[in-house]
């Protein structure tokens, strides 16, 4: 893939991304690393080969990126975002994963006629195994839609949504996700500890038995209510605790309120 890449952050969710676009295939001179930090930037450069500069207005238009990833805090983005209005008419795609910050957001800073992907990702994508959602804008082409999708099915499964309204949702579902499952492992650990399972024992039994069983979903065609089925005779240990976690009060109207509650949330942060 001859695409040229600039990414702007490169922490924790960019960093991610660049190792698996690096991983991919492009070849890390095509790759600019926009990073204020010098010691950062100098291991980047180390670590990946990469070319890195301080400030945005360091690179030549004639650079011509076919992508610019926006990765920083959504609280800095007012402070970086305008500086790269000036590519627009180079045929390229922005491409932002900052939480809240919706199309008309960069449609404002960029102008109308960017192309705006406006994407998702969450944190197993360090692993290659995220899953990120978009929605475009009306100006981003089909080509500029499979480059995207190139790019981030570096970092795991790729969907899209035409609703943008869905992505607030998404976030609460997918980019929220991770902490809601280590979490699980946080309490079936602490759990078993109640119950008088030694803490070393439970914590291991707890984060094997959320990661087998992720693995299990995922390698499996079944459904999640077969795989559970799977596991629970009737009348048995398994039934009992079901009985107390699917009950009316159970954990489906606590996740309905806590999906509800993140939701409307990244609402909130779009308005
Ligand atoms: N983490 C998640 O689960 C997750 C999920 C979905 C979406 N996101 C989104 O992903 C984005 C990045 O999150 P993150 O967790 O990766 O944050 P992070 O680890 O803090 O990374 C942000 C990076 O931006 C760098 N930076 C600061 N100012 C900059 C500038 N002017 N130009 C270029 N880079 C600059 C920071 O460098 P310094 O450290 O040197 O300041 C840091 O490396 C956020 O918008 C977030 O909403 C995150």
């Amino acid at each position: 893939m001859a695409v040229k890449l600039l990414l702007a952050g490169c922490g924790k969710m960019g960093g991610a991304m660049l190792a698996g676009w690096l991983e991919q295939g492009i070849p890390p001179e095509n790759v600019t690393v926009i990073e204020p930090n010098d010691d950062t930037a100098a291991a980047l450069r180390t670590q990946y080969s990469v070319a890195t500069t301080t400030s945005s207005k360091n690179i030549d238009i004639s650079t011509k990126p076919n992508v610019i990833v926006f990765a920083v805090k959504p609280q800095i983005m007012d402070a970086v975002a305008p500086a790269y209005a000036r590519f627009v008419d180079t045929d390229v795609v922005y491409l932002s994963i900052a939480a809240g910050k919706p199309i008309s957001y960069f449609e404002n800073i960029l102008g109308k006629n960017a192309s705006i992907v406006r994407a998702m990702p969450n944190t197993p994508a360090a692993v290659r195994r995220g899953i990120t959602v978009n929605c475009a804008n009306d100006q981003v082409s089909t080509e500029q839609i499979a480059l995207c999708e190139d790019l981030l099915s570096s970092i795991g499964e790729v969907a899209w949504v035409d609703d943008e309204s869905h992505i607030d949702i998404v976030t609460a579902l997918s980019g929220g996700g991770p902490a809601y499952v280590f979490l699980l492992a946080e309490c079936l650990g602490k759990a078993a500890i109640k119950a008088g399972l030694p803490e070393h024992i439970a914590k291991r039994l707890a984060r094997v038995t959320v990661a087998g069983s992720g693995e299990l979903l995922h390698r499996s065609n079944e459904d999640p209510a077969t795989l559970r089925q799977n596991v629970t005779s009737t009348g048995g240990t398994t039934a009992k605790a079901l009985e107390v976690l699917m009950a009316d009060n159970g954990w489906q109207p606590l996740l309905d309120e806590a999906i509800a509650a993140a939701t409307n949330k990244s609402r909130d942060l779009a308005e």
